[in-house]
């Protein structure tokens, strides 16, 4: 059946998280105490309150097809949200709310890109991003880092063209933890609006920063918002990955597209999931600040604790730490920390990033702890 499948999905490589995820349910299976330091998910639960809201709507008969871009009380709780804590001012008509921010980004794309379109995609980038690019037609093109896993400006600025339509931004970053500062992003702002392309701003981390701002890059002037496609969800801030809800806020041309596919395509976001958005969104927008400080002692530990044999970048914001591991195959290094010492990483090469690993902290601190005595436990016998 090979010969049958399309041209788009054969150029595609399958998910190498869930590949290593399957690896860690077999040696599970096998009675092997695996650490797990792959996870891309709070390890935290929903929050009760927003449960309930849900179970609610159950009860209510909340049950059927909402408006396509979602309903208008969670656009409006999504507007209210980008005025408070973005200073952003968008009208619900902008806001099209999607099955999570992988949605709202893959949506986008399909919305934009035309055969060809060249989409610059900042390294190390989440791994998602190039394969989505190529679903919608578009090429990947991949912007080198700085010291700092920063966009190096001088290589962004060489390689737009005529044919570049996008560039994605990611702040704060996975796999590597940076967050932009307002200085950079006004910088990078300016080369966007110099030469009129898109930008589409991840910022579903948003929540999870340490002792840094985040700065929407659309809250930098009206020219730059004006190109910039917002993404954002309540995925990660409220631990509610399997509720799917993400959202994108753009320019009025912009949201009506991405509303037209979404309406052939799903229909709507699911009507429980977005009763269960209201209520974080509007009422629990700090609750991730608990969250955030385990994360943060968790980092702080991996930090302390790290072999000095692995140099790393500290992480200003997510739940990962990417470490360095000179000039070996990160792949080669993964499966054998995997097989050895049965901690489970995800390769840099993933991420655009060959010689790195990235580590999860969404895990309680005693599997951290173990995690971490493996991990160095390796580096002495291999790095
Ligand atoms: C950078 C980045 N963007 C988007 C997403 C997807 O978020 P959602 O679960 O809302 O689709 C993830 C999830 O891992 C991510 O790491």
């Amino acid at each position: 059946m090979r010969d049958k499948l399309s041209d788009r999905v054969l150029k595609l490589k399958g998910s190498a998280t869930l590949g290593i995820n399957s690896k860690v349910k077999e040696l599970k299976r096998k009675g092997i105490d695996v650490i797990n330091l792959s996870v891309g998910e709070p390890d935290f639960d929903t929050p009760i309150p927003i449960k309930e809201e849900a179970i609610s709507g159950i009860r209510e008969g909340f049950t059927k097809y909402t408006e396509p871009e979602g309903t208008f009380e969670l656009r409006e709780v999504i507007c209210e949200k980008l005025l408070r804590e973005n200073s952003l001012s968008y009208t619900p008509e902008q806001i099209v709310v999607s099955n999570g921010a992988k949605h709202s980004i893959f949506n986008t794309l399909l919305a934009t890109l035309n055969p060809g379109d060249e989409v610059i995609i900042p390294a190390p980038y989440w791994v998602s991003y190039p394969a989505m690019v190529k679903i919608a037609g578009g090429k990947p093109v991949f912007c080198k880092w700085n010291d700092e896993f920063k966009i190096d400006i001088d290589h962004l600025k060489s390689l737009i063209n005529k044919r570049t339509k996008l560039i994605i931004l990611n702040s704060p970053c996975n796999p590597t933890g940076i967050v932009y500062t307002r200085k950079e992003l006004e910088e990078i702002a300016e080369i966007i609006v110099e030469n009129n392309i898109l930008c589409i701003s991840d910022e579903i981390y948003e929540k999870i920063v340490y002792d840094v701002e985040h700065v929407s890059i659309a809250s930098i002037d009206e020219e730059v918002k004006r190109r910039t496609i917002l993404v954002n969800g309540v995925s990660k801030a409220f631990a509610m990955t399997g509720w799917r809800i993400g959202y994108i806020a753009a320019d009025i041309e912009i949201s009506k597209a991405v509303k037209k596919i979404q309406s052939h395509t799903t229909s709507c976001p699911s009507s429980v999931s977005q009763k269960a958005a209201i209520s974080a969104i509007k009422w629990y927008s700090d609750i991730s600040k608990i969250m955030v400080e385990k994360f943060k002692r968790r980092r702080d530990y991996i930090i302390r604790n790290i072999s000095e044999k692995i140099p790393y970048l500290q992480p200003q914001g997510t739940f990962y730490i990417f470490l360095n591991i000179g000039n070996s195959d990160s792949e080669k290094v993964a499966k054998k920390l995997l097989e050895e010492k049965h901690v489970a990483v995800v390769p840099g090469k993933d991420f655009g990033a060959e010689g790195f690993l990235r580590v999860s902290f969404a895990t309680d601190i005693e599997n951290i702890k173990e995690g971490i005595k493996r991990i160095n436990e390796f580096a002495e016998e291999n790095l």
